[in-house]
């Protein structure tokens, strides 16, 4: 139900439309004065404001109430209610943003089916700003993750890249973060507010993918049975992202030569070329030279293409971001039944370091959703991770006793000799330099460090044992301890910001 803001000098309409709106569940703050109702969009915060034009004769008043709900963040829906003669000003209203006009007399169903539009496009609009505010931090350089020095030339490449129009070549194996680059790109540029149209060039046969990317014409081919724009004219102002470019047609490279070269695009069945201002970004995990050699791919479209070469490295070639990489995708996230954040076993840990990632991140990332998934308690152990795995596990593992407690329920699993790998962002950068975890199948024996670090990852894991074992009860969890409720906060809280 909305906040509903009613300004009007007529006391019987203002009357009557309150009690309309009321009885549907509406809060309505009515006003007949100018200055008071200014004052109440403020205090208010309304989502939708009716107000009539002309208060009295002399100023057009619903002009000065517009332009103060547009100033407001997020801005109400405007409903002019104007009177026989005043269109000219209604129209005037409409351009400067009221979102649309009743005039007088006009029956109250009118009024409630405009309201209705209105709110449903408040919450479409207001949807959208959400939306596109998530993109943008979803977006941002900062959710790229790794600190490898093939991943330090990247950023420096991307952040030096974002703003300029060039066209940029983003190659890298399946999963490597092809298409998050190509996003961040976007979404750091001054072309953000416009579309990011991704288009997978692998996935539509050649005449289809050529309607696709140009539009085409009426009648063109069978089956054109209207005007269609393409995903060039789509992405005006904004940015195209060409995925799979390998895979492309010779005829439609040699089409996409032209419009990289002249900035314009032709329809289908259509002579007449559209001017269109996009960014190309392309990426491909397949050789282009190779391709060139064997006469698949343009080498003219290859140099256009390839004026800016983005490389990502492989999860291999940079397996010290991988425990940086997991408490990114475990940031967010808590056991469902324990409201707990998530853990992980050292041993775990050091089994996934082992792995060699032929699915690259995309499968670091499936993997790490599956334990959650699996995972009975918040600490996700070897056997929560994908079988393929668990070949990697150390002949040590035999140390890990994973037992369950005699007549408790199954996910009262507890981890007697595991440690946990410590997983806050901060803690997996500080350690990857100098991670116990290696790429061997078997694991180097871990460094010695100080023996306060020691006591208190033990004292976490304990705790964690505890909590699991209480199922995420505190209060018990602290009884079970022989703590107070008061020792556990302060001890879990250190714990955070050790
Ligand atoms: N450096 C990274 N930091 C955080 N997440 C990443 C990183 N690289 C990839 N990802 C995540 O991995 C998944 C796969 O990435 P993406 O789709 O960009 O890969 P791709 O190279 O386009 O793969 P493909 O060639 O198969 O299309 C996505 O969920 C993405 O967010
Ligand atoms: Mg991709």
């Amino acid at each position: 139900m909305a906040k509903i803001l009613l300004v009007d000098d007529e006391i019987t309409m203002v009357q009557m439309v309150t009690e309309l709106f009321r009885s549907e569940g509406h809060e309505v703050f009515p006003f007949t004065n100018c200055n008071a109702a200014i004052e109440g969009l403020e205090t208010v915060s309304p989502e939708l404001v009716i107000t009539d034009l002309y208060l009295d004769k002399t100023r057009a008043h619903g002009l000065e109430i517009l332009a103060k709900a547009r100033s407001l963040s997020p801005p109400p829906v405007v409903i002019m209610i104007t009177a026989f003669g005043s269109i000219e000003t209604a129209v005037e209203a409409m351009k400067k943003g009221a979102y649309d006009y009743l005039e007088k007399p006009f029956k109250l169903d009118e009024l409630k089916l405009c309201v209705q539009r209105a709110l449903s496009y408040n919450v479409a609009i207001t949807e959208n700003v959400y939306l596109r505010k998530q993109l943008r931090k979803k977006y941002q350089f900062s959710q790229i993750i790794g600190t490898a020095a093939k991943m330090q030339e990247v950023f420096k490449m991307v952040e030096r890249v974002a703003d300029c129009d060039s066209t940029i070549l983003i190659l890298g194996e399946s999963g490597t973060g092809k298409e998050l680059v190509a996003r961040a790109l976007h979404f750091n540029s001054r072309r953000q507010s416009a579309p990011f149209v991704p288009v997978n060039c692998s996935a539509l046969p050649e005449s289809l993918l050529e309607s696709e990317l140009f539009g085409h014409r009426k009648g063109a081919f069978t089956g054109a049975i209207s005007d269609k724009k393409g995903l060039f004219q789509e992405a005006d102002g904004g940015t195209i992202f060409l995925d799979e470019i390998g895979s492309m047609s010779p005829m439609l490279q040699s089409r996409l030569l032209r419009v990289l070269q002249e900035r314009e695009v032709r329809r289908v069945g259509d002579n007449l070329p559209v001017y269109v201002n996009v960014r190309v970004l392309a990426a491909t995990n397949e050789p282009l030279e190779e391709r060139i050699k064997e006469g698949t791919f343009r080498e003219d479209l290859y140099y256009r293409i390839n004026v800016i070469p983005i490389t990502l490295p492989s999860l291999r070639e940079r397996v010290d971001d991988i425990p940086l990489l997991v408490s990114h995708f475990l940031k967010e996230k808590t056991h469902p039944r324990l409201g707990q954040p998530y853990q992980m076993t050292r041993e775990a840990m050091e089994v996934l370091c082992a792995h060699d990632w032929p699915g690259n991140v995309r499968e670091l990332e499936n993997a790490i959703e599956r334990a959650c998934t699996l995972c009975e308690s918040n600490i996700i152990q070897v056997h929560d991770l994908p079988p393929i795995l668990h070949g990697y596990a150390s002949k040590s593992s035999s140390d890990t006793v994973i037992e369950t407690r005699p007549g408790a329920p199954p996910q009262t699993l507890v981890v007697l000799s595991e440690s946990l790998y410590p997983l806050s962002i901060t803690d997996a950068k500080q350690n990857h330099s100098s991670s116990s975890v290696s790429h061997a199948p078997a694991p180097a024996p871990e460094p010695i460090g100080a023996l306060k670090t020691f006591l208190k990852d033990q004292e976490l894991a304990y705790l964690n044992r505890a909590l699991a074992q209480a199922a995420g009860d505190k209060e018990k969890a602290a009884a079970m301890l022989g703590v107070s409720l008061a020792t556990l906060y302060r001890k879990l809280s250190e714990e955070e910001t050790v």
